[in-house]
């Protein structure tokens, strides 16, 4: 097929003409999101950086987009402008925003109680969905997947008696500090995230880094029993699109069973491989699993998940430990409207038929893609893992975080965003991040292509 196909040109696109680009897509967007920009000069009084969240600034849009409502795979901003949603709350609104049958469970409860730090009839049907759903039989839940990763390390400590926590290079798992690290490429020693604030925690002491795939360097870690776990996601997904290499997951499974070091995959992001995630999708055995963000429809929930012995193993160290504070749980995990939303997510959301339309869609989009570049000799890469996609700026698939890091561009890649952004398409704000939903449609993915046509012939590709 290549050879009726332009050569392949991998020339940079002059800083020049980007620029002049950003300068311009930044001019169309002030002048067209007057309300946006009066509500940021209003914010800035009140808030850091002018927005709840600091975060939130985070987007390359030379002023916040402030959302009127958001509905389905769409969004309406301020100004009255609708974008079809690729970013979908970064995972948050992954079957949607406000999904009906959520929406409504959550409307339901909230006349009758909202949180009692006691469980409801509701809890021991939610146990067995949960169960049914996902596979294992034992569960807890969180408010953030920040607090889940954070008690499981917590959990995996206790009952292994180990110290260290092992993940890889270019992870993210949250605001836990054991996993703020990065690997130093010279010495592989584990150092503290240079962007990381206020940080006291003795990375160096207690957490290792591996590069992702490399099962040589996995094995080498663990050799001395000294890790309880192995933290996870089955794909990397937060330092740029990072697929498992084939037999990658079996064989490190092994290993940690090997070595006595217990498997936890973080799902927070991969649940958009199926039904389950991609645990259950590709029939691997963790030990623990943890899915926050869309597992309750948005809501802030998160779940972790457990085998019978791991599930013996915590009663037996909760048994042996003196009374009083765990440092496992927050007040306000599993109250009512948290539950209410799981439930509802559980039997409307995690479905064969929401995959199969989110599949459909990124279906479309991944061809749509792949068709341009192929069409204009563009050597860049999609890569996809299930409903999800990204766009990367380089001539094959990334098989690490170095990787990642070597094909960075990241003035075209905020470029992409405003400019997509300017015409009506959000992506997510941190890489060439696409996210599908079942009301995803193919209007939605016309536009993102028609847009990212036009991006292209900007920049003279
Ligand atoms: C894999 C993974 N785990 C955990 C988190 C943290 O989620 P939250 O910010 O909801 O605590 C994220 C957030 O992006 C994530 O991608």
């Amino acid at each position: 097929m290549r050879d009726t196909l332009p050569p392949l040109r991998d020339e940079p696109v002059p800083a020049e003409r980007l620029a002049a680009l950003q300068a311009q897509e930044r001019e169309r967007f002030l002048t067209t999101h007057p309300a946006s920009h009066a509500l940021a000069a209003r914010c800035q009084h009140h808030y850091l950086f002018g927005v709840p969240l600091h975060w939130m600034r985070d987007w390359p849009n030379p002023v916040t987009l402030f959302v009127r409502s958001a509905q389905g795979a769409e969004l309406t901003c301020a100004d009255g402008h609708r974008y079809a949603d690729f970013c979908l709350g970064d995972t948050g609104a992954m079957f949607g925003h406000s999904p009906p049958a959520v929406a409504q469970a959550i409307a339901a409860q909230a006349a009758q109680g909202l949180t009692c730090m006691l469980p409801d009839a509701r809890a021991a049907r939610v146990g067995e969905a949960l169960a049914e759903r996902f596979g294992l039989p034992c569960w807890q839940l969180a408010m953030t997947a920040s607090d889940a990763n954070r008690f499981v390390l917590r959990w995996a400590r206790a009952i292994t008696g180990r110290p260290q926590v092992l993940v890889f290079d270019g992870c993210y798992h949250g605001a836990v500090d054991d996993t703020l690290v990065d690997r130093d490429p010279a010495t592989g020693a584990t150092v503290r995230r240079r962007s990381v604030l206020g940080g006291v925690h003795d990375h160096h002491a207690y957490t290792r880094v591996v590069p992702f795939n490399d099962l040589a360097a996995l094995e080498q870690a663990l050799a001395d029993g000294q890790v309880a776990a192995l933290l996870a996601e089955p794909a990397l997904t937060n330092f740029g699109l990072v697929p498992p290499q084939p037999g990658f997951w079996a064989a490190a499974q092994a290993l940690c069973r090997r070595h006595g070091t217990l498997l936890v995959l973080d799902e927070t992001h991969t649940l958009s491989s199926g039904v389950g995630g991609y645990a259950r999708t590709h029939r691997l055995q963790p030990d623990l699993w943890v899915a926050g963000k869309a597992v309750a429809g948005g809501l802030p929930c998160a779940v972790y998940g457990f085998t019978a012995d791991v599930a013996a193993r915590m009663r037996r160290a909760k048994e042996a430990a003196p009374d009083g504070h765990s440092g496992i749980g927050t007040t306000l995990t599993a109250n009512a409207l948290a539950l209410a939303a799981l439930e509802a997510a559980l039997a409307y959301l995690h479905t064969d038929d929401s995959y199969t339309a989110m599949n459909r869609a990124a279906d479309a989009l991944e061809h749509g893609l792949l068709e341009r570049l192929h069409r204009r000799g563009l050597p860049w890469t999609v890569t996809r893992l299930g409903a999800r996609m990204e766009l990367q700026f380089m001539p094959h698939t990334p098989r690490n975080a170095d990787d990642v890091r070597r094909h960075a561009q990241p003035a075209l890649e905020a470029n992409l965003h405003l400019f997509l952004l300017n015409r009506g398409v959000l992506l997510t704000p941190f890489h060439g991040m696409m996210l599908c939903s079942p009301a995803t449609g193919e209007a939605h993915v016309a536009r993102l292509l028609d847009a990212f046509d036009a991006w292209l012939a900007a920049l003279g590709r």
